[in-house]
């Protein structure tokens, strides 16, 4: 299965397989440096995958070594507890930050993250304190 994003426009992808990623069960997370970008893997419940900014956009503390509920699909920064919707890439508490979403797809097992190459910074930032 596989999560369409919408980049707009003609934006070619690179896909890049994540290894990290190969035999993580239905319900688990893990993180992974994907051609060179620090990225957060959810292999959800229903055997979907979505892949997100690894990096909290709070103080860019690795959002993966958080406290994750798979249930819910809530994750809390172990930073200062920011919680994160990990369908949506939203903040729950508090709101108005959204994590990067990059395109992820599966393939007979293997997981590959799409990197945009349109040289942007793959990353948002809150400017909360
Ligand atoms: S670094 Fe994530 S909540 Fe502060």
């Amino acid at each position: 299965m596989s999560a369409d994003v919408n980049l707009g426009g003609d934006v070619e992808i690179k896909w890049v397989e994540v290894p990290e990623a190969q035999d993580i069960w239905e319900g688990d997370i893990v993180d992974a440096a994907v051609d060179g970008e620090q990225v957060i893997i959810v292999h959800h419940l229903d055997g979907s995958y979505d892949a997100f900014q690894g990096l909290c956009p709070h103080q860019e503390v690795l959002l993966a070594d958080g406290k994750w509920d798979e249930e819910s699909c809530v994750i809390a920064c172990p930073g200062h507890l920011w919680e994160f919707d990990m369908k949506k890439g939203d903040g729950i508490n508090p709101k108005g930050s959204t994590l990067y979403r990059y395109p992820v797809k599966e393939e007979g097992g293997v997981v590959h993250v799409g990197i945009p190459q349109d040289g942007e910074a793959h990353y948002t930032k809150s400017y909360e304190s």
